[in-house]
């Protein structure tokens, strides 16, 4: 199995063009079924995820390939309703592809997305908000059959800002009869791309002053183009890398905007943090400062995807910062590998306590999610010695060119 290896100690100096954020793509691949014509996204990241959205998109019957940074996809042979479980298996965001096909076949069937590293994934949220626009639902051993003769608009209210059942609800309301309006809505700038791609094609989506939603569906989706933004949780990540090794970077291709709290954070740390219009540059001190209580929520707080790099930088940072996870039940697995390089963290629940240590070790170290995986690799930048990580197939779901990435910024990191 690969890994990635790295000898800890280089100072992280240089520059890092920002690829397309996984969490835009996604969803803006999954909505493309509904069209029915040609779509071409650019700036669409090489990821594994992007993979399996498109391998789930070819298994449909779209034709998708690659012009340049851009992909496009042609989805006027849809002939298939469902997603084999071992399509559904390779990606949680399979479950975004269930509003496309009932708003575009009528129908659906996909297996349970099931739990994954982060927690049990239900999707009681997206399955309520369907059927608040028509959509019934058999559950045929463990096989979930929607359907829908027409979808019709209706009010949304979600019990909590779900990022993906917002998008699957907003995918649906697009080819429903009348208008929706979604209440509670997940408010990412993710979701704007996805709004901003289903207007494109056509659809009617507005955001009201209280902030809810308010989709105007349509029947007939023309062809059209969209940029996908920059990905802002891959940006705090090459941020973190920076501000252990006592370095400093400058990301081009990013929208400032999508990071005021994380900027917050990193700046408490120590970090000179200067937002320029569609880059930013950071320094960091040779001892980062504590930043005490770092709470995550909804989309603009501190974004959970952000708090596992957060949490490596604070390992050797003077004092003590408690992290408090409000988003996922379980999003604490890889403290127990930085851990084995020496960290000081106390987990109770959705708590960790981390208290800065003078040195961190290199250690044989495995991934237990993406962004998890990210934080093994930020602590082995600053750790002593050579850190092997393993399971990298998690940090290639969501990064692209990270090793090049970096060693191009003067790291010690190969993938081997
Ligand atoms: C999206 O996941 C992102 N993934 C996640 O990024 C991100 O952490 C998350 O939003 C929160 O910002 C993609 O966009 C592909 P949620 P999603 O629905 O949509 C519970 C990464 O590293 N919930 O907002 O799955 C759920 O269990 C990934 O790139 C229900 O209870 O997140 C969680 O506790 C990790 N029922 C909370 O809501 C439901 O039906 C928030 O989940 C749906 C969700």
């Amino acid at each position: 199995m690969s890994q990635i290896v790295i000898n800890g100690g280089n100072t992280i100096r240089g520059s890092i063009n920002l690829q397309g954020a996984k969490n835009a793509a996604l969803p803006i691949l999954a909505a493309t079924v509904i069209t029915g014509g040609e779509s071409v996204i650019h700036n669409c990241p090489r990821l594994s995820d992007v993979t399996c959205a498109i391998n789930i998109l070819r298994h449909l019957g779209c034709l998708v390939y690659r012009e340049g940074d851009a992909l496009v996809v042609n989805s006027s042979t849809v002939d298939k309703d469902y997603i084999p479980d071992d399509l559904m298996n390779d990606m949680r965001s399979s479950v975004l592809f269930l509003g496309a096909l009932i708003g575009r076949c009528g129908s659906a069937k996909i297996s349970s997305p099931g739990g994954c590293e982060l927690g049990p994934r239900p999707i009681d949220i997206h399955i309520s908000a369907l059927k608040k626009l028509g959509v019934t639902l058999i559950d045929n051993n463990g096989v979930l059959e929607f359907s829908s003769d027409s979808l019709q608009g209706g009010d949304i209210v979600l019990p909590l800002p779900s990022v993906g059942a917002t998008e699957n609800a907003l995918i649906a309301a697009s080819c429903a009869k009348g208008t929706t309006v979604i209440k509670n809505a997940a408010r990412e700038p993710e979701i704007c791309n996805l709004i901003k791609y289903l207007n494109a094609a056509g659809a009617g989506i507005t955001f009201l002053k209280c902030g809810d939603i308010s989709v105007t569906g349509r029947t007939q989706f023309n062809n059209c183009e969209i940029t996908v933004i920059p990905d802002r949780i891959v940006a705090s990540t090459y941020m973190a890398c920076a501000a252990v090794t006592g370095g400093e970077i400058l990301l081009n291709n990013l929208c400032p905007e999508h990071l005021i709290s994380v900027n917050e954070y990193f700046a408490k740390s120590g970090c000179l943090i200067k937002a320029y219009q569609n880059s930013l540059y950071l320094s960091a001190p040779k001892k980062l400062l504590s930043t005490d209580q770092v709470r995550t929520h909804y989309y603009p707080g501190f974004p959970t995807d952000s708090a596992p790099m957060l949490l490596s930088m604070m390992i050797k940072a003077s004092g003590t910062t408690v992290f408090t996870e409000n988003i996922f039940q379980n999003r604490y697995r890889y403290t127990q590998e930085l851990k084995k390089m020496g960290a000081n963290i106390s987990v109770y629940g959705k708590t960790a306590i981390v208290t800065g240590v003078k040195n961190l070790y290199g250690a044989n170290v495995f991934a237990t999610d993406l962004r998890g995986g990210a934080a093994l690799a930020v602590a082995g930048l600053c750790a002593k010695g050579r850190t092997r990580i393993n399971k990298i197939g998690y940090i290639l779901r969501g990064y692209e060119d990270f090793c090049e990435n970096l060693k191009n910024c003067g790291a010690d990191i190969k993938e081997v």
